[in-house]
């Protein structure tokens, strides 16, 4: 591939900014100063360095981000703060976007990606992908519930949900309040809130903790993220 695709795909810059590092002699292949932005080179085998500092080939990113409350699933945004306003500027790249969304005031587990297929992928809702929550509902959660979301249930008075699973963690009779976990295989717009509202109670918490095989890793700080790791990213792939 020539050497300022490479350098772009990587992330070092648009192709424009690299192809000036290029000429400006920044760039070695194997220990040789290339100025040429057409120069081959193998991404796999050609050791290239950048101000002498190694360059490992990497094309598709995926991080694991822990979403907080306040901020949006979007790119862009003139007002709110977005998932990837979260980013350092060195980890920040233009074609990375969220996979699905999480309502601005939910929490977990947020894949960020720039593999369109992998999305796609997921978000299909021929494919199903599980995604799992943990909420605090105001009101009691019954088994009557548990039945209700098993069948399925009316939504917003239209809309018909697939089967759900719903498992009720705790019940606080005294502050009339429950805490549950509520697996989903699509994703209609506020699922979670409107299933429980469908039950006559109200959701004044939520967390995604799951997406396909894929959890919410305990160590990783709300509002932080890090690349999945080779394991993950299979997990998540389904290999
Ligand atoms: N269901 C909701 O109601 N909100 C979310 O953010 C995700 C699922």
């Amino acid at each position: 591939m020539r050497l300022d695709k490479f350098l772009a795909d990587v992330g070092l810059g648009s192709r424009k900014e690299v192809k000036v590092f290029i000429k400006k002699g920044q760039v070695q292949v194997n220990g040789e100063t290339i100025k040429s932005d057409k120069f081959q080179v193998k991404e796999k085998l050609d050791q290239i360095t950048f101000e002498g500092e190694k360059i490992t080939y990497q094309k598709d990113f995926y991080y694991l981000l822990n979403k907080p409350q306040g901020v949006i699933s979007a790119t862009q945004d003139n007002y709110d703060e977005t998932v990837l306003d979260l980013f350092s500027d060195e980890e920040y790249r233009e074609d990375l976007f969220p996979v699905g969304r999480l309502d601005k005031d939910t929490e977990g587990l947020l894949l960020i990606t720039n593999d369109g297929v992998l999305s796609h992928q997921l978000l299909s809702p021929k494919k199903h992908v599980e995604k799992e929550y943990y909420a605090h509902v105001a009101g009691i959660m019954t088994n009557e519930d548990i039945t209700a979301f098993e069948a399925g249930v009316i939504i917003s008075g239209e809309e018909q949900t697939l089967p759900a699973k719903l498992t009720i963690v705790s019940v606080d009779e005294a502050m009339h309040t429950s805490e549950i976990k509520l697996i989903l295989h699509e994703g209609k717009f506020h699922q979670v809130k409107r299933m429980v509202a469908a039950v006559g109670k109200e959701v004044t918490y939520l967390k995604r903790i799951r997406m396909g095989n894929l959890y919410l890793p305990e160590d990783i700080e709300l509002g932080s993220y890090r690349q999945l790791t080779e394991e993950e990213l299979g997990k998540i792939k389904g290999e």
